[in-house]
């Protein structure tokens, strides 16, 4: 496991959703109800991209079909419309220093 540099913590505001790259992954970085979190990118359902997406009541809500996942642990808090049960996101590890925030993938 490694720790990678994604951005400067001053630059994500609350309510933010920033698309960066950790080693080979891509993934998501973002700031709900005042703590930041990383999960990966792509919504279980289609694939769409959820930097895309936004934060609402402290969950990520895809804007596709509107499935909304936890972002503490990438779980599914709500299927997408019309649609059965889906998978979760991946969840890593995010640390701040020196203002960095960094990323834990493998
Ligand atoms: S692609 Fe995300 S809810 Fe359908």
């Amino acid at each position: 496991m490694t720790w990678y540099k994604v951005l400067k913590e001053e630059s994500l505001k609350e309510g933010d959703i920033f698309k960066a790259t950790a080693g080979s992954k891509e993934l998501i970085v973002m700031r709900a109800a005042g703590k930041l979190y990383a999960t990966s990118n792509l919504c279980t359902h289609e694939q769409y991209d959820l930097a895309e997406g936004f934060i609402d009541d402290g969950n990520i809500v895809c804007p596709n079909h509107f499935a909304i996942f936890k972002p503490q642990d990438g779980s599914v808090v709500s299927n997408p419309e019309g649609s059965g049960p889906i998978g979760p996101l991946k969840s890593y590890h995010v640390k701040v220093e020196n203002g960095d925030i960094l990323v834990e993938v493998e």
